[in-house]
C-alpha cells in the first residue's frame, strides 16, 4: 500500500457523535504511551512532520481523531479510508472524570460504526499486557472486528529478547501468531508488515 495523502477529516468528543464520513475504518487503540502517535506518523511517512502529535501530556486529549487517507492498495486499486486515533486508556495520572467518560466515547463508536475495516491494537512489548489491554481485545473479540495486535518499541529490546518475548506476549493475548507484528517507530521495522496487513484489511472490507 502507498500513501497519497493524509490529511484530519474530524474529531468525535461525545459519545455518539457519527463518524466525519462514510468511509472504511481502520482504528488504532492502545494504552497511554504505547507510542500509537509515533507508530501513526511512522506508518504515514510523516515523521518529519507529524500529523499525530507526540503529546508531552499524556492521557490529556479524551477525543477520537479521524485523519482521511487516500492510498493506492497492494494490487493497484486506490482506496479513501478513515484512520481512527482513539485516547490512550490507563495513564495512571488522568483525574477519574476524564478516565470515566473514556469509556462510553470508546465504547459508543466501535460499537455503532458500520464501517469498521479492522482495529490495531498495539501493546508495549518491553511490558506484560495490561488488564486494559485485556479488555479491550476481549471487547473487539464480542464485537466481532478483525484485530491485528502490534508490539511496539522493539528497537528497545535486544533481538534475542525480543523475540522471546514477542512468543510470550502472543500467548499471554491468546491471538494467532500471524495477527501479531513486531513494531519500531524508530526504526521503521514492521513498518511495511503492517502496511500490508491494513491494505489486506481494507480489500476485505471493499469486497
Ligand atoms: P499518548 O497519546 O500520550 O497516549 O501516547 P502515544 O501512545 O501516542 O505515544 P507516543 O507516540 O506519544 O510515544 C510515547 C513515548 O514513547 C515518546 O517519548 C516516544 O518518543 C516514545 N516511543 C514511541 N514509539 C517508540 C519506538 O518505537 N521506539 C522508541 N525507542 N521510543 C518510542
Ligand atoms: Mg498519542
Amino acid at each position: 500500500m502507498k500513501i497519497r495523502s493524509v490529511e484530519l477529516a474530524g474529531v468525535v468528543a461525545k459519545p455518539g457523535a457519527p463518524p466525519p464520513a462514510r468511509l472504511p475504518q481502520v482504528v488504532f487503540s492502545g494504552r497511554s504511551n504505547v507510542g500509537k502517535s509515533s507508530l501513526i506518523n511512522r506508518l504515514l511517512g510523516r515523521t518529519r512532520k507529524g500529523v499525530a502529535r507526540v503529546s508531552a501530556t499524556p492521557g490529556k486529549t479524551q477525543q477520537i481523531n479521524f485523519y482521511r487517507v487516500d492510498a493506492t492498495l497492494a494490487g493497484g486499486r486506490e482506496r479513501a479510508f478513515l484512520l481512527v486515533d482513539l485516547p490512550g486508556y490507563g495513564y495512571a495520572r488522568v483525574p477519574d472524570a476524564i478516565r470515566a467518560s473514556w469509556q462510553p466515547l470508546i465504547e459508543s463508536y466501535l460499537s455503532t460504526s458500520k464501517s469498521l475495516a479492522g482495529v490495531v491494537q498495539l501493546i508495549d512489548m518491553r511490558h506484560d499486557a495490561t488488564a486494559g489491554d485485556l479488555q479491550m481485545l476481549e471487547y473487539l473479540e464480542t464485537l466481532g472486528v478483525p484485530v491485528l495486535v502490534v508490539l511496539t518499541k522493539a528497537d528497545k529490546l535486544g533481538v534475542t529478547v525480543r523475540r522471546a518475548k514477542a512468543a510470550e506476549l502472543t500467548a499471554q493475548l491468546g491471538v494467532p501468531v500471524e495477527q501479531v507484528i513486531t513494531f519500531s517507530a524508530e526504526t521503521g521495522e514492521g513498518r511495511d508488515e503492517l502496511l500490508r496487513s491494513v491494505s489486506a484489511l481494507l480489500t476485505e472490507v471493499a469486497a
